[in-house]
């Protein structure tokens, strides 16, 4: 597919206790391109992950727009919310070009375990068009997902029904087909319209038959109740606000596997879990991220 578009690009610094809110107003500004990443100037701060590494106080943020207008008024929206958390915004052009192709020639075959996402020469290949669509298996939250995937299967888990909310890519739902041949009902479900459609794509390129639909919540999905497994990987808000929901459409001993968020805001997030009947089963951390897999009673 060839997609141009002049891309424009807002780069500023925030420290560390900006981060989740500077997520969330991407969140409620519908900005689906944007990174967060701690800064190499590393300023050691008192704040420590769960293995006492000290963080960086300072993170780069680049949000991705598709004009210069846009990214204009973007930037005046930070200053007015963030003030002085956010430092040395500016506003960048980048140079036109296939920025798909680009990102696409730049990927390097991803293995988890004996899955391995782009080159099919070996292991049991799995063929992730990501393009648009957040998933190819090189993000550290998609890789727990997965990694928690292999550790179900390990200890006997055997769905037959899954639900893949925010599926992006489609990449755990694929995947866990891969790993389990006892799957026959896959429901997978993103607000937006381009992974919706490349997640059809991709299950089409992998042999796998699923439900994949476009919406922003559960009611989405009358149909779906008493599913096997949950997967979703997505921000800490949503996380929270599905997980009634979540607790009512999995059968008993159902599984839930959470990922998109980061250690320090591990916490709240269990004790949400937890609170609502759920059980923690198990957590793998890569970097600063966790994925946490807990079950319904
Ligand atoms: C971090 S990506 C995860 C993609 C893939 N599941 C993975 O693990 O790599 C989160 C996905 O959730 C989708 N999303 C965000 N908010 C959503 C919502 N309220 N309902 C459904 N999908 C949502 C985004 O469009 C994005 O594709």
């Amino acid at each position: 597919m060839v997609f141009e578009v002049k891309v424009h690009k807002i780069i500023f610094k925030t420290t560390f206790s900006s981060i989740s809110k500077i997520e969330e107003f991407c969140e409620n500004e519908n900005i689906q391109n944007f990174c967060v990443f701690e800064s190499q100037e590393r300023e050691i701060s008192k704040i420590h992950d769960m293995e006492g590494i000290p963080f960086s106080e300072i993170f780069n943020v680049d949000i991705f727009t598709k004009s210069k207008k846009e990214s204009e008024i973007i930037k005046k929206k930070l200053q007015i919310e963030f003030k002085e958390n956010i430092f040395d915004i500016k506003v960048e052009e980048l140079n036109d070009c296939d920025w798909v192709d680009l990102y696409i020639k730049n990927q390097t075959p991803t293995t988890i375990e004996n899955l391995l996402f782009y080159n099919p020469n070996c292991f049991t290949p799995i063929k992730i068009s990501s393009s648009l669509a957040f998933g190819n298996g090189d993000h550290q939250t998609t890789k727990g997902c997965i990694l928690m995937l292999f550790y179900l299967a390990r200890y006997g888990f055997r769905p037959k029904s899954i639900l893949d909310m925010g599926c992006g890519t489609g990449i755990l739902s694929i995947s866990a087909s891969k790993i389990w041949d006892c799957i026959k009902d896959i429901t997978a479900v993103d607000i937006d319209e381009d992974a919706v459609q490349i997640t059809k794509n991709n299950f089409i390129d992998n042999g796998i038959n699923g439900n994949v639909l476009h919406g922003s919540d559960l009611s989405c999905l009358p149909g779906v109740r008493c599913v096997d497994l949950v997967l979703c990987n997505i921000f800490k808000r949503q996380l929270e606000g599905f997980s009634k929901e979540f607790f009512k459409i999995l059968k008993r001993a159902g599984m839930i596997v959470i990922s998109g968020f980061i250690k320090k805001q591990y916490e709240e997030i269990d004790s949400h879990y937890l609170k609502i009947g759920f059980r923690r089963v198990h957590s793998i951390g890569i970097d600063e991220w966790l994925t946490v897999l807990y079950k319904t009673p």
